[in-house]
Order: C-alpha cells, then structure tokens, then sequence
C-alpha cells in the first residue's frame, strides 16, 4: 500500500497472515461496507483504520476518530452527537459531534468493547439511518460517513455476557478484519526493528552502529504480548540507552534481564546485596511501571493482561507511587 498519509507506517510484510489482511484492508476500503477491526492490543488496528480510510474514495475527506472508553457515557453522547446551546448546563454554545464532523468521510470508533448498552442503541439507529439529533434538538441531521470499528475484546463473549448488543454487533461488522499479532508474523520482525531504529534514531538524534548478537536473539525470540506498540517501547529505549552507538543488554526492560539471567550470570536481577524484602518491593515496582507502560497506562487492559484484577493493580500503583 502506498499513500502518503500511511507513509509513517511500516506496511512492506513478508507474512502470509499480515498480507492477507492489508489485502482485505484494500478491497474492503473501495466499499462502503461497516468493518470491524479486531485484535490484541498495540497490534496496529488503527493503523488498519487509517489504511482502509487512505485507499478509500473519501480519503481526501475526513478521517474523525473516537475512543470509546475516554469518556463517560453522558460525555461520550455528547462528543458523538453533538449538542444545542442550552441543552445541559455547561452547554454554553452549540457544538457539533464526531459523527457530523466525520460527514462525507470517515468515522472510526475506537474501543467499543465498552460501549455501554444504551449508546449501542443510539449507535445502532444513526448507523442504520444514517441520521443525528444533536443532544437538546429535535431537529434531524443527514449525516454520510463510512464506519471503521475496533476492539480487542471477546465480541461473541461480551454477547453471551448481555454486555454487547447482536444486532449492534452485526450491524457494525458486515465485514471482519483480524490484526494479527505481532508474535503471529515473526517473518516480519527483523525489519520492523530495522525501522523503529531508524524512526528512534531520527527521533532521539543518536546513531546506532551496531547491536549485541544477545539482544538480536532476544528481539527475535521474545513474544511480545503488547505487541508493535510494545517492541516501539523496547526499541526506544535501547537506543536512548545504547553505548557509543551500539545497543546493549542494558537498555533491555528489567524484567527480561531478569528472565535471561536464570540462563546466564546474574548481572542484573544481583547487582548489589539487596535483602530480600527491598529486592522483591524493588522488582514489584519495575514489573508493574513495565507492563503500564505496554498498555499505555491503561488499568484495566493492564489487569486483564497479568490476569489480575483491576482493584488489585490499583493498590499496586498507590503502593508504589506509579501515577
Ligand atoms: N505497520 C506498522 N508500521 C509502523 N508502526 C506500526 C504499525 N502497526 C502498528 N504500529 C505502531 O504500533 C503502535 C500500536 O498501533 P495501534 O495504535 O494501531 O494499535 P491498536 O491495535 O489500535 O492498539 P490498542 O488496542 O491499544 O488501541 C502505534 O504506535 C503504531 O504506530
Ligand atoms: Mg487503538
């Protein structure tokens, strides 16, 4: 795919799986069609979105999108719907919502694993009518916008639970698109750490001559459960890291050289004598700062994705300090 809007974008794959579904991603963009993106988090599925809105005949209109679960209900309608002056308090002038901004082109809704049920109903009608009222009107608005959602939850579970509505679900996924994560296309890994390095290294200023043959095997091996999103951080924070030019073990996360050295000498997990109740507060600490940062902070993905609950993972962060 070649577009210079999805030139900032590392689209080249030598995977079977990723080329299926950039392929997918093109024939499903010259259509109207309603497509859900689904797939692990970090995987890239709005960088699917942007794809499918480039190679689309609205890509030169606009691309608006809105993550669902920023927001409370109330705030999120009226950031969707839009609002009369007057219509709650606070609503001192009228404002137009996401979806009549994203009229004649593109509107993605972005998490929508937590959209709550009522929304749903909302949704449903202005997708299938393609028609708005602005929260305090009763005025009703045309609006024309293709749909692009996503989410990395378990549609068909969330069903089951009554916590997702069908016939929202069908309506909004006449076509289905899987992101594959990152760990499903290692073909592709050599040269997407090639060019987060080159992207690091404009980024950071700092040339990078060379890297550890230890550090190669790790980024080949390792199995990124945060995916692009994660191997990004990973690399940034080698190059900062990195020894006149070469990136070394230690810009590797704590918590891999921790893993490793069970299999090496312990250089890192043993560096000073610590006692044992500093050493395990110290690496609880690293741990949950790490895996925040794969999930950008984010609680209950975070949780979800150590199989921890989203109250205990609060107390860790109060513990440490981590917010
Ligand atoms: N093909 C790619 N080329 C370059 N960067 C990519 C590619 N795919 C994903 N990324 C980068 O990886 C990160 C995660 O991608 P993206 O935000 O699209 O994932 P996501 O599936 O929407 O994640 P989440 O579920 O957390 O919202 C972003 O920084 C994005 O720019
Ligand atoms: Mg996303």
């Amino acid at each position: 795919m070649t577009n210079a809007n999805l030139k900032s974008y590392h689209l080249k794959s030598k995977s079977p799986l990723y080329n299926k579904m950039l392929h997918l991603c093109q024939k499903a963009a010259k259509s109207n069609a309603n497509v859900l993106l689904i797939g692990e988090s970090g995987s890239g599925k709005e960088v699917a979105a942007h794809c499918l809105h480039y190679k689309s005949n609205r890509s030169e209109k606009p691309f608006v999108s809105i993550n669902c679960t920023s927001y409370t209900q109330s705030l999120l309608e009226s950031e969707l719907f839009g609002y009369e002056a007057g219509a709650f308090t606070g609503a001192t002038k009228t404002k137009k919502g996401k979806i009549e901004t994203s009229n004649t082109g593109t509107l993605f809704l972005d998490e929508i694993g937590d959209l709550s049920l009522l929304t749903q109903v909302k949704l449903l009608r202005t997708i299938e009518q393609k028609k708005i009222q602005r929260l305090g009107s009763n005025k009703e608005l045309d609006v024309d916008f293709r749909l692009i959602s996503a989410t990395n939850i378990d549609v068909s579970n969330a069903i089951k639970e009554n916590r997702f509505r069908e016939d929202f679900f069908y309506r909004i996924s006449t076509i289905v698109i899987k992101v594959p994560a990152l760990r499903e296309r290692k073909e592709d890994l050599k040269d997407l750490t090639d060019y987060m390095i080159a992207k690091s290294q404009r980024e950071h200023q700092i040339e990078i001559t060379g890297i550890e043959p230890r550090v190669k095997n790790f980024l080949i091996e390792y199995d990124y459960p945060g995916n692009i999103r994660e191997l990004k951080n990973i690399v940034d924070r080698m190059v900062v890291l990195s020894e006149n030019g070469i990136i070394t073990e230690d810009g590797l996360p704590i918590m891999h050289s921790i893993k490793s050295s069970t299999t090496r000498q312990n250089k890192y997990a043993f560096k000073e004598l610590l006692h044992y109740k500093d050493f395990k507060e110290q690496s609880e600490k690293a741990y949950f700062k790490w895996v925040l940062d794969q999930f950008n902070g984010n609680v209950n993905k975070t949780a979800e994705a150590i199989q921890m609950s989203s109250r205990q993972l609060f107390n860790k962060i109060n513990q440490y300090g981590l917010k």
